[in-house]
Parts: C-alpha cells; sequence; structure tokens
C-alpha cells in the first residue's frame, strides 16, 4: 500500500528556535521514516509581514540548511521552498472563489495579527487560504502542525470538502497531526506566552544556532518562581515550561523528572537542562555550518526537491483546471 502523506511547513521569519525543533523539526525527523513526507519553507507566507528582500532570500536558504542539519533527509523527504511551485498561487486562486470571507473573518491569528501588525495587507487576510492550497496540492493525508494552527486546518478540510461537493472528488481531506508533548514550548523570560521565532526579544528564545554560551545564559536566566520545590504545576508556569524542554528531549516522563530533582533546587535543574539543551543543539549547529557553506549542495538539493514536488502539484491542479471548467491549454 501507498504510503500515507504528511506535509508541514514553516514560515521564514525570525530564528528557528527550540521551540520549533521540539514542536516541529524533530518529530518531522522521525515521522520521514514511515511517511511520504514534504516540508515546505513557505516563504510566500513570509510577505504578509514587512521583509527585508535580502534577509528573506538569505534566511530562506538557512531554514532549508537547518531543516537538513536537524535530520530532514532530503533523500527520504520533499524539501522545497514554497515559491518555487508556482501551483501554490494558482490553486490558491480557485480556492478563493469558494471560500467566504465569514469564514477569513473568523480566524483568530488574523483577528491577533491585523490588531497588532501596522501593515494590514490583503495576504495576511487570505493567508489561511495559501496554507489550505499548500496542503491539498500534495493530498496530503497529515498535517503536523501546532495548536495554534488547528482553527486553519480546520478551513483546509472545509475547502477540501466543499470543493469536492461542487465539482467531484478531487482533494483528499487533511488531518491535524498535532503532538501531545512538547507542542507548547514557552517563552523563557514570559511564559505564558509561546517561544516564537519572531520574537524580538532574544532572550525569550534559544536559538537553533545560539552558542553554547548563549544557552547557558538564557537558562540561567529563564524566569522560575520564588518557590522551591520542583513539581510541574500551573502555578509555576516557568519551571513547568523547563521541565517539559527536559521531557522533550530526554523523553524522560514529566514524573520521573519531579522524582530526580526531588529536594534539589532550580538551579540543579537549570544546570543538567543547559547540557541537555547543548547536546542536542552543538551538533545541528556544527552539522549546519557545513551544509551552509555548500552552495552546490543545497542548489542541487533545491532542485530535487522543486522537482519533485512541481511533478505532484502539476497533477492536482490540472484536474482542478478541468473541474472547474478552465480550456485546456
Ligand atoms: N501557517 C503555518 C504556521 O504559521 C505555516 C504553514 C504554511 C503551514 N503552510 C503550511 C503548516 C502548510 C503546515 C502546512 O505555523
Amino acid at each position: 500500500m501507498d504510503r500515507k502523506i504528511i506535509l508541514s511547513g514553516i514560515q521564514p521569519s525570525g530564528n528557528l528556535c527550540l521551540g520549533n525543533y521540539i514542536g516541529a523539526l524533530k518529530n518531522w525527523e522521525s515521522l520521514q521514516d514511515e511517511y511520504d513526507s514534504i516540508f515546505l519553507v513557505v516563504d510566500m507566507h513570509a510577505l504578509t509581514s514587512t521583509q527585508s528582500p535580502s534577509n528573506l532570500r538569505n534566511r530562506c536558504l538557512s531554514f532549508v540548511a537547518q531543516y537538513v542539519a536537524c535530520g530532514i533527509d532530503p533523500e527520504k523527504s520533499i524539501i522545497a521552498i514554497q515559491s518555487h511551485i508556482h501551483e501554490h498561487a494558482e490553486l490558491m486562486w480557485v480556492l478563493n472563489s469558494i471560500c467566504y470571507i465569514g469564514e477569513l473573518n473568523r480566524m483568530t491569528q488574523f483577528k491577533d495579527k491585523s490588531k497588532n501588525q501596522k501593515n494590514k495587507n490583503v495576504g495576511l487576510f487570505t493567508y489561511p487560504v495559501l496554507m489550505a492550497s499548500d496542503i491539498l496540492l500534495y493530498q496530503a493525508d497529515l498535517v503536523p502542525v501546532g495548536a495554534d494552527q488547528k482553527q486553519h486546518l480546520e478551513l483546509s478540510r472545509n475547502l477540501a470538502v466543499r470543493f469536492n461537493n461542487k465539482y467531484s472528488e478531487t482533494f483528499k481531506v487533511p488531518e491535524p497531526f498535532i503532538p501531545k508533548v512538547g507542542s507548547r514550548i514557552m517563552s523563557l523570560q514570559d511564559p505564558l506566552k509561546k517561544m516564537s521565532k519572531s520574537d524580538e526579544n532574544l532572550n525569550n528564545i534559544i536559538s537553533l544556532l545560539d552558542t553554547d554560551n548563549d544557552i547557558r545564559k538564557k537558562i540561567s536566566r529563564a524566569v522560575t518562581d520564588s518557590g522551591s520545590e520542583i513539581k510541574y504545576l500551573k502555578e509555576k508556569p516557568g519551571l513547568s515550561n523547563l521541565i517539559d524542554i527536559y521531557a522533550s528531549l530526554t523523553k524522560e516522563s514529566i514524573k520521573s523528572i519531579e522524582n530526580n530533582y526531588q529536594g534539589k533546587m532550580y538551579s540543579v535543574l537549570k544546570k543538567d537542562l543547559i547540557e541537555i539543551i547543548i547536546n542536542n543543539l552543538s551538533p545541528i549547529r556544527s552539522e549546519y555550518n557545513k551544509i551552509i557553506k555548500d552552495k552546490t549542495y543545497l542548489n542541487d538539493l533545491l532542485k530535487k526537491g522543486s522537482d519533485n514536488a512541481s511533478y505532484r502539484a502539476r497533477k492536482t491542479l490540472s484536474k482542478v483546471y478541468r473541474k472547474v471548467g478552465f480550456v485546456k491549454k
């Protein structure tokens, strides 16, 4: 039987961080053996916030190199940059015409972003339709995403069903695939807020490319509470976040971490956590430093990824164009 298809993507804005690693990249790496996998750098989505062109270009390549350094293997998975496959924009147009303004108005991420962002462009509003296009174009079965993307995925499912009902069976209806542990790594200084790669305060995040020293400093200074008992509790969001990171990186259960640190000081836990993070990230950083220098390798990998992705995208799009009644070229 054919393997199920999984697809996911990250927007090239900010710096890939420990939250992305634990919540996404680390899982992708283990999923790629079991699933037919497609991992995108969604640069078209990044245009919805203000970008400097040269930073965007460099960041896209850097993200691709970081995917590979995290163990996403271009021999096993398709790695591609969204804008390299023009079908994303083309399918989006068709989906735009079956998506209602009311549906997009209800998207909580749009409401939040349009409240906070000065640059209120239409792209910000139709962002979820582009995301649906990413997913439906490849007939993805499963979409690994963070809990904050659930509503967008629900829209993708609705659009797939709506199109299938209006024209005839065309799209697979995708399922979200939300990891239970580690899908919400929080900010180090404000543990009620998600650790976000776009956070301007770099003390809030551990970037995948932070030096060992940066990691030491940031974890040592991470906000905890005035208590002294190492317990995973709602009332101790800072400490619980550190325990979450610990548990995700070691696969140890939260219970056993609590037991091992019974009667110990927060600083002991922090010291061990620093070593755990460094052991995870420093090999990734050195792999990254090799890959990013090898432009031929990166270009070849991207060519292969976009060739494979385009082949699949063309198949879906030509079906869609035929079904909606466009004249064959
Ligand atoms: N909107 C997603 C996020 O911010 C990124 C994304 C774009 C995505 N297209 C996608 C994720 C397709 C999964 C599948 O996290």
